[in-house]
């Protein structure tokens, strides 16, 4: 049996990753009252296909459009804290379905680890941008993509890095800044060499986790996740490079806030906070890339065939504060959707090891 779209009523306290009670609701606010039950979403019609450009080469132009929409999200959380599409409320949509707030089929609702992985995220991002845009009325507003499968891309991209701006977050791993080369296979151990030479290495990992390691789709996408049976088998490339990336970006855990408080990896680090911290949807925009680019290799890398992972549910509300359940069947082609990737060289291809 698939996993149905979480209920809203049976909506509880979330718990930080290896840590104490999260200590505020992450439920998502009441539904409009005129919605008994959660109707299916449809798409609306298109007009032009938003296109989402690598994060380190966009304009300025680009940059105050992302940093104003973000502001438009955050003034939100303070006029109006229960609206669906605050900054607040959109990041704690990331804490409800992976921090224990639903229980499902008598356990708690995780979509990572799973094969509901790839799916959960493609639909999570796609009403964030849609939100976005309509907060600036630019209906062809796209995310950006943090490139970090391109030696471009691997470090901060450095509209992140800017003090005072919507999209920088104190809550990052000081670390990170001023260009630090990313080691995409690294959970927090640090490898002297040299920069030149952790890019090499990333390359060859990206290789791996996308060629080498995947060539079927249940390696890719992760274990079957059904109702009341959950292995918890990641696919590679949410092992290797999206965990490291979420730990390099977040705060070490166990060390101390200014404010005296342990951290708990926040905000990138844990699941409950990486939503706080703006460069995640960044992040998973090239997530979200790779599994169409991993389908571009060929082979047996397509899409997974299973009736329990095609009729999988989840909720969210759209840029217009309603709610709508989608499944994962809907969620395959980007374009459909309404969206694409701006294309960047893989040179991981040629990475053979
Ligand atoms: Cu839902 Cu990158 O984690």
């Amino acid at each position: 049996t698939p996993i149905p779209s979480p209920d809203l009523k049976t909506c509880g306290r979330a718990t930080i990753s290896d840590g104490p009670l999260v200590p505020y609701t992450c439920c998502p606010p009441p539904m409009p009252t005129n919605f008994d039950t959660i109707p299916y979403y449809k798409f609306p019609p298109m007009t032009k296909l938003r296109i989402r450009s690598p994060a380190h080469a966009v304009d300025e132009e680009y940059i105050a459009k992302y940093n104003l929409a973000i502001s438009r999200m955050k003034d939100l959380d303070k006029t109006e804290p229960l609206n669906p599409l605050g900054f607040k409320q959109q990041a704690n949509i990331h804490c409800a379905y992976c921090n224990g707030a639903y229980i499902i089929g008598g356990k708690e609702l995780q979509v990572h680890n799973s094969w509901l992985f790839f799916p959960f995220h493609r639909w999570y991002l796609y009403f964030y941008e849609r939100i976005l845009g309509k907060l600036i009325d630019d209906p062809t507003f796209a995310l950006p993509y943090w490139n970090w499968d391109h030696p471009k891309g691997m470090r901060l991209p450095p509209m992140f890095d800017r003090e005072g701006t919507s999209i920088y977050d104190e809550r990052r791993n000081q670390q990170v800044r001023n260009g630090t080369v990313l080691d995409l296979g690294s959970f927090g151990e640090k490898v002297e060499t040299t920069q030149l030479q952790l890019m090499s290495n990333n390359l060859t990992l990206m290789y791996r986790q996308m060629v080498t390691n995947a060539p079927c789709p249940l390696l890719f996408f992760g274990a079957p996740y059904v109702l009341g049976n959950n292995v918890e088998a990641p696919g590679t490339i949410e092992t290797i490079p999206h965990i490291p990336v979420h730990i390099w970006a977040g705060t070490v855990r166990g060390s101390t806030f200014p404010n005296g408080d342990t951290s708990y990896g926040e905000d990138m680090g844990n699941f409950y906070s990486a939503g706080l911290d703006p460069v995640f949807y960044c992040h998973h925009g090239n997530v979200d890339r790779m599994w169409n680019e991993w389908k571009a290799i060929g082979g047996k890398r397509r899409d997974l065939s299973e009736k329990d992972w095609l009729n999988s549910e989840f909720f969210f509300y759209d840029e217009n504060k309603k709610p709508y359940r989608v499944k994962v069947r809907d969620c395959l082609d980007t374009k459909k959707m309404g969206y694409d990737y701006a294309p960047m060289p893989t040179p991981w291809r040629n990475f053979k090891p």
